[in-house]
């Protein structure tokens, strides 16, 4: 172990800076194998530091310092570090420290004297080898091209530093290297000079104008190939757009370059925020570690976020790399702009710029669809977060590794925090809260609650116990209980909140939640949605969807729960209204909520709200199968009630004109939802009822399915408008359901539409079918798959995951022999993921197999990724941290895996982290 007691951070220890950076020059003598660093920093004493110690403490691992020099004006050096070519003399010059003039540490440098009262300029000079770093974390190689990846704490391994947010400074850089070798050289901000230089080398010096922290820095130097557009912003600025990549992608940026562009022009009309550079650049790499980095001015994506082409992408590729590219876009206000005080205040730009970009990606395709995908990501992922040891809340506010707090929870419920901001002051409210926030912020690195104050001050309002959400984990589970009273024509519906304990926090105080209600009429229409007078909505609340006017009652109503216990009456209500609530999941809260089957179909049949009536859908299998999954555990014959099947083909038989969103009503609740569900969690059990539902709906609804297959099944390859993205997913959801009959008939129309596919969505849903079943020509798919797709990487991501993922017996028996193939590789994270990744957390009836064969084999991977790359290995273990869910052979079996991953020799902090916490006793 690096560390036998590895050191935990804490929020309340935020302390100011001690040093501010004026300015950074950075010169980097590139080399796979030994880059030569200096680094020239204008510093100062910071006057607002409280800070009794007058040393200067900069944080740098992994590297060799070659020389350290401070020039506090007195005795000038004269040595001009800016220019490359005297760059690198070895003879000592003057204001060069001893020995004694300070102290290195394993993760540190302190500088014993520094001026405390007159700016000094301190230049430092380290070698560091990309090529070593299998990390991915400071500068390394990827597939023969060098980049960076510093947020969090990656700068730190580039070069000494003040490496935290709240640090910002002008930076300038040069690079220096081999023309053949690296014939492109990018950094951030400008290109403001470049020359060459004797033995065939080059130089460039990039100057990037504005103010920001490290974390932000970025260098990419290789042979890339560049393609380029140009986006004119609303003020008539012309911004040449370029995307870099290896020569034989040039052919798949097509999709990205646009997904740019429609993202500044969204950021404009929604935001009125422009870009503010003449030049923005993205390069994909293949070797990353997450999905995209926003660095100011050359955001550095992994492959899968950039590369398309009909062919090689499917259409869900398609809709990702629009969203990533918006993400990493809208950062340049939300992050780069204004950025974190701390990285406690991750979820500052996280969250806020995950609400953007869903925003965006449901402005661009289907609102209702973008919708439901979010929030069945955060039911299913980040719940057993927020249930299980690793729980936190949005703003942590202790890490022991900060890289393990790019959580669901930092993320997706801390979008959901965001967006129920957003329904509180509607859109109007919360575009003059963003334009306060970026008023009163431009330039700074601040804090959460600084976002949430802006908020309160533009529209007037008390967020302070709504404040409580980025304090407290858990997620809250609300109860509604309904009463109508004829004599009154009134319905009251009691709603009450409990939060249940998590890891350090046993009591929860109650939230702010804001609830969106509808009522139905027994016939489908809209019953109206008034609330008494006095009935609890604040006058700031907007009633949402009611038309103007004084005779027309609302629509829906927005109720603010605020107590542990409230109760709201509706009134003018002739009959008894079925109650259609938490409309849009406007609160990510568990709803409990007693409902028939019937009302449930009702709803599905009639509710206005588009997220409801796919929930209805939800609840209704959900409870459905509940039922199968009691029969089968206790040997009974499995029946599906009809009203599941009549649901169904009621579905099937409306003209729908979204067709993604139809292919959402006729999808059932996913094994892991249903898992999320149980007490104890039966993957046997959870299959084999799930397996039977799409079995008697395919029975019994065959011909509806077959006509829809039919009906919808044409070539439209390279068409990417909702129409045909819509008539492929629910074709392709049609072959799914059809694949459960498991005949002769159902394999060759399979077979035939992946032999005939032109585009990717086509012939991996066909290989999906294939994989999934007995198909006699299994074996033959896979290989002309691999044949067919063998010089595209991401493509063969796909084909190692589907594999992986397969539910079919021999599962676990593939995954062991593709750890072999030749196309595997431990230092490639999209290989991992794609492999290890989607058996541990895609197979869930494989994986728990209950000799602990599949747990087994993911310790000894963590184990042997913990060297090569912490935070991958880490992000592996999240397959164990839910073991209390399990029966206790299983959580046996889990926690002796846990137990020996802890006995790691050398583990990460990364590593450490997850799997102790995951074994500590609950609270
Ligand atoms: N800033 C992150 C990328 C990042 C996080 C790099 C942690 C290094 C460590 C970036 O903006 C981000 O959030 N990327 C996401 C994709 C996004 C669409 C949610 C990612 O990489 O998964
Ligand atoms: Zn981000």
């Amino acid at each position: 172990m690096r560390d036998a007691n590895p050191q935990t951070i804490y929020l309340k220890d935020y302390t100011v800076p001690e040093y501010l950076i004026h300015s950074v020059a950075l010169n980097f003598d590139l080399d796979d194998e030994n880059t030569r660093v200096s680094s020239r920093l204008t510093l100062s004493r910071n006057p607002a530091s409280q800070s009794k110690d007058t040393a200067l403490t900069l944080s740098g691992e992994n590297m060799k310092l070659i020389r350290i020099n401070l020039d506090d004006g007195t005795n000038p050096s004269g040595a001009d570090l800016h220019l490359p070519e005297g760059l690198w003399a070895g003879q000592p010059r003057v204001n060069d420290l001893s020995k004694d003039q300070y102290l290195q540490t394993q993760d540190a440098l302190i500088i014993n004297q520094v001026p405390q009262q007159q700016r000094f300029v301190l230049t430092i000079e380290n070698s560091i080898n990309p090529k070593a770093n299998t990390a991915l974390e400071g500068l390394y190689l990827s597939s023969g091209m060098l980049c960076t990846q510093c947020e969090a704490e990656g700068f730190r391994k580039i070069t000494y530093f003040l490496d935290r947010p709240d640090v910002m400074t002008l930076f300038t850089t040069t690079l220096v290297g081999d023309k053949d070798r690296y014939p492109v050289l990018l950094s951030n901000g400008n290109k403001v000079a470049q020359g060459e230089l004797p033995d065939n080398r080059h130089w460039v010096t990039w100057e990037d104008p504005f103010n920001k922290p490290c974390y932000l820095f970025a260098l990419v130097a290789g042979q890339l190939e560049c393609v380029e557009d140009r986006f004119t912003t609303q003020s008539g600025r012309d911004i040449d757009l370029q995307i870099f990549v290896e020569k034989h992608d040039v052919d798949k940026c097509d999709h990205a370059m646009q997904s740019l562009k429609n993202a500044m022009l969204w950021d404009e009309q929604v935001y009125g925020r422009e870009y503010d550079l003449d030049l923005y650049m993205i390069v994909a790499v293949s070797h990353f570690n997450m999905g995209a980095m926003e660095n100011k001015g050359l955001n550095v994506f992994n492959t899968k976020f950039v590369l398309a082409r009909p062919d090689t992408a499917t259409d869900s590729d398609y809709e990702h790399i629009e969203g990533v590219i918006g993400h990493e876009y809208f950062h340049n206000w939300t992050g780069n702009r204004i950025t974190c005080r701390d990285w406690f205040q991750l979820s500052l730009k996280e969250g806020f710029t995950v609400f953007r970009d869903q925003e965006f990606t449901g402005d661009r395709a289907s609102k209702a669809v973008k919708r439901i995908e979010d929030v069945n990501m955060l039911r299913t992922r980040q719940f057993a977060e927020d249930a299980g040891p690793l729980a936190h809340p949005i703003r942590p506010d202790a890490y022991i590794e900060i890289n393990n707090f790019y959580t669901l929870t930092v993320y997706e419920k801390g979008a959901e925090v965001v967006r129920m901001i957003h329904t509180l002051v509607g859109t109007d409210g919360f575009r003059k809260g963003s334009d306060l926030y970026f008023e009163r912020h431009d330039g700074q690195a601040v804090t959460c609650d600084d976002f949430v104050n802006a908020m309160e001050a533009a529209n007037n309002i008390d967020l302070s116990q709504f404040r409580r959400w980025y304090a407290q984990a858990g997620t809250p589970v609300l109860t509604v209980q309904q009463h109508y009273d004829p004599s009154a024509q009134t319905l009251t519906l009691t709603l009450s909140q409990n939060c249940p304990p998590t890891p350090g926090q046993a009591l929860k105080e109650p939230l702010h939640i804001p609830v969106t209600v509808g009522l139905l009429n027994k016939d489908g229409s809209v019953a109206p949605c008034k609330l008494q007078a006095g009935g609890e909505t604040s006058p700031k609340a907007p009633t949402v969807g009611s038309r103007p006017g004084r005779i027309n009652p609302p629509l829906q109503s927005l109720l603010q729960l605020t107590q542990s216990e409230q109760v709201f009456t509706f009134e003018n209500l002739v009959e008894q209204p079925v109650v259609s609530i938490l409309r849009g999941f406007s609160a990510p809260v568990k709803l409990v909520m007693e409902r028939s089957l019937d009302e449930l179909a009702f709803l599905l049949s009639y509710d206005s709200d588009t997220f409801n009536r796919w929930e209805a859908g939800q609840q209704l299998a959900g409870q459905i199968i509940s039922g199968l999954i009691a029969d089968w555990q206790s040997g009974r014959d499995m029946h599906v009630s009809p009203i599941m099947v009549a649901a169904i083909q009621q579905v099937l038989e409306q003209p729908w004109d979204d067709l993604s969103y139809f292919s959402l009503l006729l999808s059932l609740p996913s094994e892991t939802y249903l898992a999320e569900q149980m007490q104890v969690v039966d993957v046997e059990a959870i299959h084999a009822a799930r397996e039977f539902v799409l079995l008697t709906l395919a029975e019994q609804l065959e011909a509806k399915f077959q006509a829809l297959y039919r009906n919808n099944h044409r070539d439209e390859s390279g068409q990417f408008d909702s129409g045909a993205i819509g008539r492929r997913r629910i074709k392709n959801t049609c072959l799914s359901y059809l694949s459960k009959l498991e005949n002769k008939h159902i394999y060759q129309l399979s077979q035939q539409q992946f032999n005939q596919a032109k585009n990717m969505t086509d012939q991996m849903a066909a290989l999906t079918v294939i994989v999934n079943n007995p198909h006699p020509a299994k074996q033959q798919c896979l290989d002309s798959f691999y044949h067919q797709w063998q010089a595209e990487a991401l493509v063969i991501d796909k084909w190692f995951a589907l594999q992986a993922s397969s539910s079919m017996p021999e599962a676990f028996a593939t995954v062991q022999a593709l750890m072999q193939h030749p196309a595997f590789d431990l230092k490639n994270p999209n290989r991992v993921r794609s492999l290890i990744g989607a058996f541990s957390q895609s197979n869930p009836l494989h994986f728990h197999a209950a000799n602990g064969q599949g747990y087994r084999f993911l310790a000894d991977q963590i184990i042997a990724l913990n060297t090569l790359n912490p935070q991958i290995a880490s992000r592996m273990v999240g397959a164990l941290t839910s073991w209390r869910r399990f029966d206790e052979g299983r959580q046996a079996l889990i926690k002796t895996q846990l137990e020996r991953i802890m006995t790691t020799e050398a583990i990460s902090k990364d590593v450490y982290e997850v799997a102790s916490k995951s074994l500590a006793q609950q609270a």
